[in-house]
């Protein structure tokens, strides 16, 4: 068999970095001459690119990997295999536990999947590459998007920051930006094919630039503002304690950079945000968003929080509690605290018991459903600029679009306004969906 008839399906787990790192891989094998599917009981090869962050998306991937037991062991020419994350932090560990793995290749290695398998085809037994020696590549062939009028542009790799439970800097290994001429020239080709909307990625987007002396996000966003068909700019995640005057000014200022903020607070207890070595106290959190709101005028910020991390009491998780009512978050991302093997709060006890942690999850999604209901309800009446994704995926009479700040807002008109901005005249809200006409 040549490469030509080999069907490869990528399945992946995580977060955007993850799909779009597929993207890539999936552009790199195409290249190499590998079928692509969406079917994994059609392909000839099964790739699972994996996440670390908690232990219920590894248990995933493993339910997945043992569900192939039969076939690997069947069809001698089926290749199966892990990238990413899972991959570079449990590595020869995986093999043992599914003696059929036949690939398993880690965070900057993945770029040789393609010669990994041609390897395999050729009878080369197993490999396992953990090396973080790979091939950096940053931009994926633009057609591998997975929307026509939405993509992500990767603009750094890694984190340095260590926050103490976090696998990431682990699996991802340290920061690197990518030069900004590079990124540019992949957002005006993204642009020049149709792309109205690009979201910039970074684990710690914010601090884009430092490692390498280059200019910052605020000067990057600049350059790209520019950028003829382009009409919304997203970047996620930022640091709290990286966010400057600068940047705020820049999203002010720019205006196709949406009023929007991803800036995880994770807690609202000092003591807990000292212990998960955030760098920020919950007065500084306060302090950014204070600031945030003052220069750019209706920003939205969107959260993530961890509840039952180790010593957190039930005071320090009042004031979690409090932080996310009285900030008001378009959208809160609630994780219960898992202990990642190899950080620094996997060394603590994980002393809160898992009905606990059950319930302040409950609880933390419970007043963020009432910030969501109320928070949209009051939108009601208002006209707002959404960009049209396409057909209504539930209501294939209405079109779905997205705010600056994020919203999914449904309304009827035409398909063709798919990837075309509009004002929507909002009439009704439900506690995560606006609903509205088209208005002149
Ligand atoms: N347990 C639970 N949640 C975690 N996160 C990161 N590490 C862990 C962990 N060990 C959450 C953080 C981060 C998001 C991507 O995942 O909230 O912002
Ligand atoms: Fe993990 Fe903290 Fe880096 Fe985010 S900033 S990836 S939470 S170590």
């Amino acid at each position: 068999m040549t490469d030509h008839n080999r069907t490869v399906c990528i399945i992946t787990f995580g977060c955007q970095m993850n799909k779009l790192d597929s993207e890539v891989m999936r552009a790199e094998l195409a290249g190499a001459g590998f079928g692509l599917t969406e079917e994994p009981d059609e392909a000839d090869v099964v790739i699972y690119n994996t996440c670390s962050v908690r232990q219920h998306a590894e248990d995933k991937v493993f339910s997945h990997l043992g569900a192939w037991r039969r076939r690997a062991q069947e069809d001698e020419n089926f290749v199966l295999g892990v990238v990413g994350c899972m991959a570079q932090r449990l590595g020869a560990e995986l093999t043992q536990r599914f003696p059929f793995l036949k690939l398993v290749c880690g965070s900057r290695a993945f770029l040789r999947v393609p010669e990994h398998l041609r390897a395999i085809m050729r009878g080369e037994g197993p490999v396992l590459d953990i090396g973080w020696d790979g091939p950096l590549r940053f931009a994926r062939d633009p057609r591998m998007r997975r929307s026509a009028h939405s993509a992500y542009v990767s603009i750094m790799r890694g984190c340095n920051n260590f926050c103490s439970y976090c696998i990431v800097p682990h699996v991802r290994g340290r920061e690197v930006s990518r030069a900004p001429e590079d990124i540019a020239q992949e957002v005006r080709a993204l642009a020049a094919d149709g792309v109205r909307e690009i979201t910039l990625l970074g684990q710690n987007v914010n601090s884009y630039g430092t490692d390498a002396g280059k200019p910052g996000l605020a000067d990057l966003l600049a350059r790209i503002n520019g950028v003829a068909g382009l009409k919304r700019i997203r970047f996620v995640t930022s640091h709290p304690k990286d966010v400057s005057a600068e940047l705020l000014r820049a999203v002010a200022g720019l205006d196709k950079v949406c009023e929007h903020l991803h800036a995880p607070p994770q807690s609202g207890s000092d003591a807990v945000l000292r212990a998960m070595n955030r760098g920020y106290s919950a007065a500084d959190y306060r302090k950014m968003v204070e600031q945030a709101r003052r220069i750019i005028p209706g920003v939205e910020l969107a959260g993530d929080f961890i509840v039952g991390f180790p010593g957190e009491s039930e005071d320090d998780f009042r004031l979690t509690l409090e932080l996310l009512r009285e900030v008001r978050f378009q959208q809160s991302y609630i994780f219960k605290y898992s202990p990642r093997p190899g950080t620094r709060a996997a060394l603590l006890e994980d002393d809160v018991p898992a009905s606990v942690k059950r319930e302040r999850h409950r609880l933390m999604l419970a007043a963020q459903e009432r910030v969501d209901t109320e928070r949209r309800r009051a939108m009601v009446g208002s006209v707002v600029e959404a960009l049209v994704d396409g057909v209504s995926p539930r209501d294939p009479t209405k079109l779905t679009g997205r705010t600056r700040a994020n919203d999914i807002v449904v309304f009827e008109g035409p398909c063709e306004l798919a990837g075309q901005l509009v004002n929507v005249r909002l009439v009704d809200s439900t506690a995560l969906t606006l609903f509205g006409h088209l208005a002149g």
